[in-house]
């Protein structure tokens, strides 16, 4: 069983911290599908210490889906170190994880992210700094390295151990590559190789072979699962229930996929409103849809939508005309 600083998991099927994605609304649709852990997506360490509102706001977690990790990402120790604690008093997160992969140049100029990964010295000393500071487990996700010259990561990884942290989750791209070629999991697999803290593995795992394949080839301790997820909460149900059973559930039937595009509409107005939840919603329907027979125009047409309503009459008039043809008339 997989097992974090004390936290127990149900299952090694981890959600991926995704920035735009990952809030109470679609977390709990991932915990609801089975998910064993859920990660936030990322905060920033001055929006925490300069209380800003939509900083803060992202630091809500609802009892239901814990256990739960929220990640922070700055470039310097001190900031880090003081948002973590932040984190570790005022909010009920389970497990503080610091983010090291974010490869977006706004974020690495500032030092965060992925740039942490040129030096592993610097990592111990923020981990083990982080690590003091706080009561809650500390993990760190990261890639593999910055680029293909300079891929530290069994001694990042061992850093993070020696400091304390609690475990390391590993994509395996460098930071040049952004989400380019593929995840290289024999890189992971050396980590794996190289430390007793659980390491998770993470890079373009989309089916639930891939995922078993992952955890029985490399031998990682849980499997993070980020683009496979998106508008398919489906694939962590299917995936848990096959590392579980060996057998594999049923694809949702397109009305069941609109049914949980609903539910999690509803959840994002809840905690957003609906003017700000139907505009976000646009790019997850789009998600929900992707798979589903004739959907050329209804893509497009959901990026028209401003309310709750006119989105739900356009899904379930595409349901609709979906269900009244004859199955071998579907393309
Ligand atoms: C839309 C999006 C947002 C992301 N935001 C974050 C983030 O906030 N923190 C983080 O550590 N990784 C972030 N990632 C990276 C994912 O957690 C994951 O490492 C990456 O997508 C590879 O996994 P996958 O192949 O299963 O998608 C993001 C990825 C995507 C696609």
């Amino acid at each position: 069983m997989l097992e974090i600083g004390g936290i127990k998991l149900k299952n090694p099927v981890v959600l991926a911290p995704m920035a735009g994605v990952c809030n109470p609304a679609f977390r709990l649709i991932a915990k609801d599908f089975g998910a064993g852990l859920v990660c936030a997506e990322m905060v920033s360490d001055k929006g925490i210490l300069h209380e800003n509102e939509k900083s803060l706001k992202m630091l809500y977690v609802d009892e239901r889906e814990k256990p739960l990790s929220l990640q922070i990402f700055g470039g310097e120790r001190e900031s880090l170190v003081a948002a973590a604690k932040y984190v570790d008093k005022n909010t009920n997160a389970d497990i503080i994880d610091i983010n090291m992969g974010c490869p977006v140049p706004k974020i690495t100029k500032c030092d965060a992210g992925a740039r942490w990964l040129l030096d592993p010295d610097k990592i111990y000393e923020m981990v083990a700094a982080t690590v003091d500071a706080v009561q809650k487990p500390v993990t760190v996700k990261m890639r593999v390295g910055w680029d293909e010259d300079h891929i530290f990561a069994v001694q990042n990884a061992q850093a993070v151990e020696r400091a304390g942290g609690a475990a390391v989750a590993v994509h395996g791209r460098t930071r040049v590559q952004m989400y380019e070629g593929r995840a290289n999991w024999d890189i992971i697999k050396q980590v794996k190789d190289s430390v007793s803290i659980p390491v998770i593995g993470n890079g373009d795992i989309e089916t639930p072979y891939d995922a078993k394949h992952a955890l029985e080839t490399y031998g990682v301790d849980g499997v993070m699962i980020g683009r496979g997820a998106l508008g398919n909460p489906w694939m962590l149900y299917r995936t848990v229930k096959f590392l579980e059973t060996g057998e594999i559930p049923e694809e949702p039937t397109p009305r069941e996929k609109i049914d949980i595009c609903m539910l999690h509409m509803d959840r994002l107005i809840d905690l957003k409103g609906e003017y700000v939840a139907v505009r976000e919603m646009r790019k997850h329907a789009a998600w929900y849809l992707k798979g589903l027979p004739k959907t050329g125009s209804v893509r497009n047409e959901v990026n028209t939508k401003t309310t709750r309503e006119e989105m739900s009459k356009l899904l379930y008039d595409y349901i609709e005309e979906v269900e009244a043809t004859p199955a071998d008339k579907v393309s």
